[in-house]
């Protein structure tokens, strides 16, 4: 199934950067806990259940082809993917300097988290999906409680930060700081062409 990027991710036949892009993040389907009492507000929170129990047209969607031509460096396209959102960043060169230069002892997980099997640690060239690093392709659901992070240079280590209680993820989608017990999960994806990218 071909599908282009969701209504809110493009702007005049371009794609929109993160703060662009906040309104389109409003169309998934958030619901704040209660129970925490720490969310912030405007925070979102994926509901558990819909992960454990997707229905059946999401689990239909088992593979998706995503348009990325007009993903320019330092933005990024939000898509809905089985029911949860998938972060497609095309990283600029300091971003991928960045991830390059961290050390792994440095990484709370130092596992790939990538579904693609490619290699067991967490370096930066495991989690990316072309050698040179330039796209990065994640669930976009944090892995403490399932908040969505917010992007486009976000937090302390300039990649995603989570607001509900402060997670902090790298220009590579790693743990760097706060709760979240992982790196975000790499989904399985590859290139069909340079423009087109399958999930699943
Ligand atoms: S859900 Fe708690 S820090 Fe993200």
């Amino acid at each position: 199934m071909y599908i282009q990027p969701e209504k809110g991710n493009s702007k005049g036949g371009r794609p929109l950067s993160h703060a662009e892009d906040t309104g389109s993040r409003r169309d998934f389907l958030y619901v704040a806990t209660a129970s925490t009492g720490a969310v912030a507000v405007g925070a979102a929170v994926w509901p558990l259940v819909d992960q454990m129990n997707p229905s059946a047209d999401v689990q239909a969607l088992s593979s998706i082809e995503v348009d990325i031509s007009e993903v320019d460096p330092g933005t990024q396209l939000t898509v809905k993917w089985r029911g949860k959102p998938v972060f497609i960043r095309h990283r600029t060169e300091d971003e991928i300097a960045a991830g390059r230069e961290t050390a792994l002892e440095d990484l709370p997980d130092q596992t790939s988290q990538n579904q693609n099997g490619w290699a067991a640690d967490a370096s930066d060239a495991n989690r990316t999906l072309d050698e040179a690093g330039e796209w990065l392709v994640m669930i976009g659901v944090c892995t403490h409680l399932g908040c969505i992070p917010i992007g486009d240079g976000q937090g302390d280590f300039g990649g995603w930060f989570c607001p509900c209680h402060g997670s902090h993820y790298d220009t590579a989608g790693r743990i760097r700081k706060g709760p979240a017990p992982l790196n975000l999960l790499v989904p399985t994806a590859e290139f069909l062409s340079d423009t087109v990218v399958k999930l699943g």
